[in-house]
């Protein structure tokens, strides 16, 4: 089975004369596919590609989407192939060699959760546009470090479900299925690990920038100097397991597992954008500011049909958040409460309790010269170009073609991949 992305975008021309000039479409639309990859029953893709076709130059991305489809261009439902996470980010390229990743905002350390889009199953019903005046700034020259070129990486990890026992074991890698005593580095899998990711692996406007932070429900605090992988000792740990109630506990609280965590944000702003990302099994998220009022709560949405971005039992969409600009602000140093429940009827292994927030600096109403809250410098260095620059936007769209079978995958299997 073969599988294809294509990334489909929308973007307003960055150039302040041509911004003026032309007041017609500013707004872009563009769609690419990624390389092809192939998959057989079981199987699972997991797989890096580099320096992808990205839009080049000084825009602002308005909303991120993706979809499987097959090479026909028919969406692929995901119990077929399940998408398990799809991820977009940034690095600075001298050589190959040399490349420096960037990262969001935060919270965690390192490139963990490091992502500038990113979701999963959810994606086909989950809102991803950002309201004007805002918008997510990449391809700032300001930015970019002398010699390097701003590049783009897409990170694709689909699970071929069709034709296997149990589905739902397979989507929540679980480690006994799956077979596999090591992770994708080789290292043991410690024995209380039943399940996640180390077992399924596989090969006239103004716009404001919005800061995009990704929060983590198992996130410990802990930041260990050097330490890049994912420990209780480093910070996040990006999955957790799910334990089924008992008996008694069903009585009590209806076999809900409920996890709650307090995050410290760095920097504050207002809230523009807020999602939850959930595994089967979730039933909802929600932040709350450190004041105890919620700033959003985001819920799954099940699918119950037979076609595509509305499959039976699946999360095929998840509830977001657009406050009124202004009306939702952190501030920096604010510790935020972070809830995120699961129904826990069923074990379940490897499921996530992430948020991600977009923050902007400022709201519309405010003056540039008195930003509410302490600016990055550069972002106050474009202020004025912002300001002029009339609009930018962007949306890609991801989709995954889904194609022919096992015997063709190993001829497709051996293109290059840097
Ligand atoms: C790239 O990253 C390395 C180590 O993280 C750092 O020393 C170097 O200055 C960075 N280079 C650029 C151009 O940002
Ligand atoms: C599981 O892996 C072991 C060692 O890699 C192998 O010997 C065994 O046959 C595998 N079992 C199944 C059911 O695939
Ligand atoms: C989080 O903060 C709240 C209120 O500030 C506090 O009651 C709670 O114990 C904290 N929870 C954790 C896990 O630290
Ligand atoms: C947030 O929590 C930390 C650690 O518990 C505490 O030191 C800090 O003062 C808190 N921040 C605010 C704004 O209350
Ligand atoms: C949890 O799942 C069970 C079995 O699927 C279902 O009967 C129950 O209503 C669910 N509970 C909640 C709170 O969603
Ligand atoms: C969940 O797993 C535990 C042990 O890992 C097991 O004892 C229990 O029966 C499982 N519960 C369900 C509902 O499968």
């Amino acid at each position: 089975m073969v599988l294809v992305l294509v990334l489909s975008m929308l973007a307003f021309d960055v150039s302040c004369t041509q911004a003026f000039l032309e007041n017609g479409n500013r707004i872009k639309s563009r769609t690419f596919l990624s390389p092809e990859f192939i998959m057989g029953p079981g199987s699972v893709e997991s797989k890096t590609y580099y320096d992808i076709d990205f839009p080049r130059g000084h825009i602002a991305l308005k909303s991120f989407n993706a979809e499987v489809v097959d090479q026909a261009g028919n969406p692929v439902p995901l119990f077929e192939t399940y998408f398990h996470h799809w991820l977009v980010g940034k690095y600075y390229e001298h050589r190959p060699s040399d490349r420096n990743f960037t990262r969001n905002s935060g919270l965690c350390q390192g490139q963990i959760l490091g992502q500038y889009f990113g979701l999963g199953s959810e994606t086909r019903k989950t809102a991803t546009d950002i309201p004007d005046p805002f918008g997510i700034e990449i391809g700032n020259p300001a930015e970019i470090p002398e010699g390097y070129q701003e590049k783009w990486y897409l990170d694709v990890h689909a699970i071929e479900t069709r034709g296997v026992e149990d589905r739902l074991g397979c989507i929540e890698c679980r480690c006994d299925l799956y077979n596999v005593t090591n992770d994708e580095d080789g290292n043991p899998i410690k024995p209380d690990y039943k399940g996640g990711l180390q077992c399924c692996y596989g090969e006239t406007r103004s716009v404001i920038p919005v800061e995009i932070f990704t929060l983590d429900v198992t996130d410990t605090g802990k930041r260990l100097h050097g330490l890049t992988g994912i420990s209780p000792e480093n910070g996040c740990q990006v999955e957790y397991a799910v334990e089924s109630c008992t008996a008694t506990n069903a009585a009590g609280n209806g076999c809900v597992d409920i996890k709650r965590n307090n995050l410290t944000m760095p920097t504050g702003g207002y809230v523009i954008y807020a999602v939850a990302h959930q595994h089967v099994g979730g039933i909802g998220s929600t932040l709350y500011g450190q004041d105890g009022n919620i700033i959003c709560t985001s819920k799954p949405i099940y699918g119950n049909g037979n076609e595509a971005g509305n499959e039976d039992g699946y999360i095929v969409g998840m509830s977001t958040c657009y406050p009124e600009p202004g009306s939702v602000k952190i501030t920096a140093g604010e510790n935020l409460t972070l809830e995120s429940n699961y129904n826990s009827t069923n074990n379940h292994t490897g499921v996530m309790g992430l948020f991600y927030l977009h923050i902007a600096k400022q709201a519309p109403h405010m003056t540039f010269s008195h930003p509410p809250v302490q600016m990055h410098e550069s972002i106050k260095g474009t202020t004025y170009a912002w300001s002029i620059v009339v609009f930018i936007g962007l949306a890609v769209t991801i989709a995954v073609a889904v194609h022919s079978w096992l015997k063709e995958k190993e001829r497709r299997w051996l293109q290059p991949s840097s």
